[in-house]
């Protein structure tokens, strides 16, 4: 359980969230709401108690769970089981029971070994023993995680299969209250279909972060909605429809009263501008004028339509026929299988393929060989004439964390002056201070927006993009569509997103393991979601 008593929040001069006060107990499942930005990740982490608050109280009780938006890497050497088990102790007995076993098998001291046997053995059944083995290779199986990967090393997997891998262990964990944030991210529709049921289900409390409105309609009885133009968190006790069916109708209220008063105000402004001329009705006319003023201050303000980052794809630069090509590259990590299999590409100019496959076959690899970031092991990348590449990580790993939100601006985009880097990072929603805050602070949807601008000035004719609608809002992520789709160079993306999909048109697909390339028909559709 979680109480949140009068809690201000603060990040740099800026007060997100003042005077806040709620409680999450066993069955509470709340969907946590607002703008990229807006603060819903750092009031995860105050609730999780990473960070603090300026002011108020957060107290929990019973055990409690946090999966990160960009969970912190796990040990890479640990196999993904003992990492899952690890949740509830169990990789310890696990491993207790396997030595006490190797110790009975060497001979030696039998009776000493027999009793390290029981006492392990005791301890693994304490944590639910085989039950709880195999429940945790459900929950794997569940969100994508074959059998084969459960023997792997953490380090020797995709990030998206990394990112599965605490998702799992956190659902295992079994603990009173999990803190989700954007626990979609990376996650096809059958393990999204998945993680529904098992959330709905949940006895715990849960509160999630999530732009998944699927998600959200199916699993929540709660809606935490941030307001960052208020500081203010609005809580509705009821479901996610039933909030959108709120919030609609108390937008029409608050328009029609404004409309009224407004109607009424200006009756009363022409009826004393009339009698203002007179030195006997002047006192009268000043007060009706007053009654006007305050009949429109005492409406609630109309909500706007919400601000959106106008967000621009490169003017491409010309370039030859095919500008970009593969042959045969190949390439594995460590001792693994090949993650690229003989892989061979030819994106013409204007073109436009999506990349498949399921998690870990190699997309993000593929996008990083061919934007130079990594070498294959064998085949090269062929650069046509006058190509010039634009990257966009799943990871955002073009950005410099270090550096300003200004300062990778002028280092995606060096021929820009300091004008015109205001100028794109304002239309990309970066305002004032913002500027100048270091990368690595940006929330989730901030990083992508940033990563985004750096395109936008690149003359790129290529572009490579993987995932590029994860962590965005829905507005934002409309915004990227369209410009998507309006984009005359040639474009590769890797996505999960069918909305990105029917943005793209895509023209070709490259499916992967096996790299074969073939004309886009729909059949290839259902991969997409379930690849
Ligand atoms: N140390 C810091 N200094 C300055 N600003 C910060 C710092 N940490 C976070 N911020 C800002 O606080 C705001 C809230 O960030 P947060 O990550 O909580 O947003 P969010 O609602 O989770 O957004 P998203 O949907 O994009 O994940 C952002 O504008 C972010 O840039
Ligand atoms: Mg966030």
């Amino acid at each position: 359980m979680i109480s949140v008593r009068d809690v201000d929040l603060c990040v740099g001069a800026r007060t997100l969230l003042s005077g806040v006060s709620f409680h999450v107990g066993p069955g509470d499942r709340v969907g946590l709401v607002g703008r990229n930005g807006a603060g819903k990740t750092t009031l995860l982490k105050a609730l999780a108690g990473v960070v603090p608050c300026a002011a108020g109280r957060v107290a929990r009780t019973g055990s409690l769970g946090y999966l990160a938006q960009d969970p912190a890497p796990a040990d890479p050497a640990v196999t993904v089981t003992d990492r899952i088990l690890s949740a509830r102790g169990l990789d310890r007995a696990v491993g207790a029971l396997r030595a006490a076993e190797a110790a009975m098998a060497a001979g030696g001291d039998e009776g000493a070994a027999m009793a390290a046997y029981a006492r392990a053995d005791d301890e693994f059944q304490a944590r639910g023993g085989y039950a709880a083995e195999a429940e945790a290779g459900r929950v794997a199986a569940g969100l994508g995680l074959p059998e084969r990967v459960l023997a792997q090393a953490v380090g020797e997997l995709s990030g998206g299969q990394r990112r599965r891998v605490e998702l799992a262990r956190m659902l295992f964990s079994r603990h009173d209250t999990l803190l989700l944030d954007e626990p979609t991210n990376h996650l096809d529709r059958d393990s999204v279909e998945w993680l529904r049921g098992f959330l709905g289900g949940y006895p715990g409390g849960v509160v999630m972060v999530s732009h998944d409105v699927g998600l959200l309609a199916d699993v929540v009885n709660r809606v935490f909605h941030l307001d960052p133009g208020r500081a203010a968190l609005d809580v509705h006790n009821t479901t996610w429809h039933a909030y959108l069916a709120q919030r609609t109708a108390d937008d029409r209220r608050r328009a029609r009263e404004r409309a009224n008063a407004e109607r009424k105000a200006a009756a009363l402004k022409t009826q004393a501008d009339k009698m203002r001329a007179h030195v006997a009705t002047a006192t009268v006319a000043k007060n009706m004028a007053r009654r006007a003023d305050r009949l429109l201050a005492g409406t609630e303000p109309v909500r706007r339509g919400e601000k959106v980052a106008r967000i621009r794809l490169p003017e491409p630069a010309p370039c030859g026929r095919t500008p970009l090509g593969a042959v045969r590259l190949e390439k594995a990590y460590g001792a693994g299988v090949p993650v690229l299999n003989g892989v061979d590409l030819a994106v013409e100019r204007g073109s436009r393929l999506v990349v498949l496959g399921f998690n870990g076959a190699g997309k993000t690899t593929l996008l990083r060989v061919l934007a130079g970031r990594e070498a294959p092991d064998t085949g090269r990348v062929v650069r046509g004439h006058g190509l010039r590449l634009g990257y966009f990580g799943q990871e955002h790993d073009t950005l410099d964390g270090d550096l300003t939100v200004r300062g990778n601006l002028s280092a995606a985009a060096p021929q820009l002056t300091d004008g015109e880097v205001r100028q794109v990072l304002g239309a990309f929603l970066f305002r004032g201070d913002d500027v100048d805050k270091p990368a690595k602070v940006l929330s989730g949807g901030e990083k992508t927006r940033l990563a985004l601008a750096g395109l936008v000035h690149s003359g790129a004719n290529v572009l490579l993009l993987d995932e590029p609608t994860n962590n965005l809002d829905p507005a934002s992520r409309d915004e990227v569509l369209g410009a998507v789709a309006t984009y005359p160079g040639a474009l590769v993306m890797v996505t999960h997103d069918e909305g990105a999909l029917d943005a793209l048109r895509p023209d070709r697909v490259l499916v992967l393991p096996d790299g074969t390339e073939d004309l886009w028909s729909s059949g290839y559709r259902e991969l997409v979601a379930f690849g």
